[in-house]
């Protein structure tokens, strides 16, 4: 079974397909870290001309970049780059701003969707991003669209961020999340939007156990 979870930046996606994962025994994968992986990536190699991508060597350099998803039940995907454990620097300001930059290029898209498909043949998995229903499993099982209003979601990402000790500002999230969401909508490339299929789940006004009840709900739904 796949449940292709897609929606806005910081709408608490991940967070929602990992627990939905871990109740139901599926494998959990946050496609968003392998984005940022690979952003990660630029920035450690200087790829960077005038603050631009210099995207042919990016291209040039996708074979060499081994991405690996380690999974633990209900915990964040460690992501291992090269054989480095890259995971606490992908939430980083810098890897925030550039990431769907990144994103946007078709050969980065290419090299890990083919990842993404590959890590479903074996089991049963709940995967999270932009383009999941759409491009990566058009034929997912269960399909969700997740948003919730801006503010809400930028207060969300800030106290989480200054819990874990990164003095950041309120604005500057906002803003990042803004430009993240005109630019996850607008690129021409599997640019994030509801498939005709999915169930829309506001979560402006729900906790995390009143979305992840929702989600258990939908699932059972299917059976019946
Ligand atoms: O979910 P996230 O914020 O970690 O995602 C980081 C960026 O990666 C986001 O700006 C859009 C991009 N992304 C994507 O284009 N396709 C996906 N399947 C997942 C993420």
């Amino acid at each position: 079974m796949i449940i292709a979870i897609d929606g806005f930046s910081s709408t608490g996606k991940s967070t929602l397909a990992r627990q939905l994962a871990a109740h139901l025994n599926f494998l959990y994968i946050d496609s968003g870290a392998m984005y940022r992986a690979i952003s990660l990536y630029v920035i450690q190699n200087d790829m960077l001309i005038d603050f631009m991508i210099d995207k042919a060597s990016l291209i040039k350099s996708l074979p060499d970049i081994k991405i690996d998803i380690r999974h633990e039940r209900d915990k964040e995907n460690q992501v291992m780059m090269n054989g480095e454990n890259v995971t606490s620097q992908l939430r980083d300001m810098k890897v925030s701003n550039m990431v769907s930059e990144v994103a946007a290029i078709p050969e980065v898209r290419e090299k890990l969707v083919s990842i993404q498909r590959e890590l479903s043949r074996s089991t049963d998995i709940v995967m999270d991003g932009r383009d999941i229903g759409t491009v990566v499993f058009p034929h997912a099982d269960l399909k969700l669209f997740v948003k919730a209003d801006a503010r809400i979601r930028a207060e969300r990402r800030w106290m989480e961020m200054r819990e874990k000790g990164d003095d950041v500002d309120f604005d500057d999230i906002l803003s990042n999340i803004k430009q993240r969401d005109i630019k996850d909508t607008t690129r021409k490339i599997a640019p994030l939007k509801k498939a005709d299929d999915a169930i829309e789940l506001d979560n402006t006004s729900l906790d995390k156990k009143q979305q992840l009840d929702l989600a258990i709900q939908y699932v059972n739904d299917l059976k019946h």
